[in-house]
């Protein structure tokens, strides 16, 4: 079958992006407003953007070595392209949890849109609705997840869940989601509290502390009932009481029950980095897992997400489906990420820098370039379809 994306047309490929960049320069002298290479996306948003916002999103945990080591370790493969293999058909698809998306691929969850563009985080889920790559409400999203799924009209959409302290709110969270139509939910581990972030700390500056990437929370009937006064009476006391109940540091694997009680669609568990803690959600009955370091946002000094990958994919690949993230900012990251064995990539921080730049045309830009790359990466190094490429398809540099 081949590719169909909602956009830019059902018979066109994802690589006909780069026809329409030459034909929009051909006919009007138009140049693309954002790089097309994405590695250039960070610098430029760096410049453009308040030092808060740029601190918040761009910053990682510690000395930002981890942010680093992930790319390093997706550097440290590379490509070895395969010739005369007939690549003139090519198919992007992707099945995941039954679901048939144009590519592997799905916006990760990023809390706090609102810090870089007015439009947040309905711009960026009408942005990947259009494309048919699902949006992972976050949350901690500053819009509320109702709107986001609004926004996101009948496309595929997931939830990620930060789990609450308190088990109401946890429950409420869950109900909503679900009842605005996200599919599976993915479980953040990583985040039992945040991590040592020296660009926030610099600037003593945390948008949760103002009241922003809280909306779920402020909107959340079981949340309101633990305060003694509305929101908007008094805010200082919803913020102490949202920060009191982010998250639960003492939850251990035997928690995971609670889970399954009350969501009936798949459900993965992201941050993973230990084959035993992959082989763990598997025996728990999970449905995947996603291997990430949160962008080395938590832990620095930490091993890159992508040398953490072939460990899991090989001790469970069987059993779970195998998400990864930290790291990618190109369709050749994507190659490798999914010749190494993982079903499908969650894209971060680019196409943030996107909506930061240029709103939902940002977005829509930076999952454009992104998956016209990966399909010429793909048929350039000898391959038709994500499943032909094998850790064969990659050799180490070191
Ligand atoms: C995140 N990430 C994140 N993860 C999550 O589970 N819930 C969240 O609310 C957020 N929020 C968030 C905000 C910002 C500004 C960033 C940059 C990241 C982590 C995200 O889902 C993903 O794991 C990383 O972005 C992957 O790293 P790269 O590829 O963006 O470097």
């Amino acid at each position: 079958m081949p590719l169909t994306p909602k956009s830019p047309g059902p018979e066109a490929s994802w690589s006909a992006y780069a026809n329409e960049i030459y034909a929009a320069g051909l006919l009007r002298g138009d140049v693309p407003r954002l790089p097309t290479d994405l590695t250039r996306l960070e610098e430029l948003f760096s410049r453009r953007l308040p030092a808060g916002p740029v601190g918040y999103v761009a910053g990682g945990a510690g000395d930002a070595s981890t942010a680093r080591a992930n790319r390093e370790a997706l550097d440290r493969w590379r490509i070895v392209p395969r010739m005369l293999r007939d690549v003139a058909e090519r198919d992007l698809s992707a099945e995941l949890f039954g679901v048939r998306l144009p590519a592997p691929l799905a916006l990760a969850p990023v809390g706090v849109q609102s810090v870089v563009h007015p439009d947040a985080e309905p711009a960026s889920a009408r942005a990947a609705a259009a494309l048919g790559v699902p949006f992972t409400t976050s949350s901690a999203s500053s819009t509320p997840m109702e709107e986001i799924a609004k926004a996101a009209g009948d496309a595929e959409r997931w939830f990620q869940l930060y789990w609450p302290k308190d088990r109401e709110v946890a429950v409420s969270f869950l109900q909503r989601a679900r009842a605005s139509g996200h599919s599976a939910l993915i479980v953040t581990l990583d985040t039992a509290m945040l991590g040592w972030r020296p660009r926030d700390l610099d600037q003593a500056c945390l948008p949760f502390l103002h009241g922003v990437g809280t909306a779920n929370y402020f909107t959340d009937p079981a949340f309101r009932a633990g305060l003694a006064k509305p929101v908007a009476e008094d805010p200082v006391a919803a913020v102490q009481h949202f920060l009191g109940m982010f998250a639960d540091p003492s939850r251990t694997w035997d928690d995971l029950g609670f889970l399954r009680e009350h969501w009936d669609g798949p459900i993965l568990l992201k941050g993973i980095q230990h084959p035993d803690d992959a082989r763990r959600a598997a025996d728990a009955g999970m449905d995947g897992v996603v291997v990430s370091n949160h962008g080395g946002r938590q832990v620095a000094g930490a091993i890159g997400a992508a040398a953490a990958l072939p460990g899991v994919v090989s001790a469970v690949g069987d059993r779970l489906t195998v998400l990864f993230d930290s790291g990618v900012r190109s369709g050749a990251d994507m190659a490798k990420v999914i010749a190494l064995g993982a079903r499908g990539v969650l894209l971060g921080r680019p196409y943030v820098y996107g909506l930061a730049l240029d709103g939902q045309a940002g977005v829509d830009h930076v999952v454009r370039c992104l998956l016209a790359e990966f399909e010429l990466t793909l048929a350039l190094s000898g391959h038709r379809a994500p499943a032909d490429l094998t850790p064969d398809s990659l050799v180490r540099a070191d």
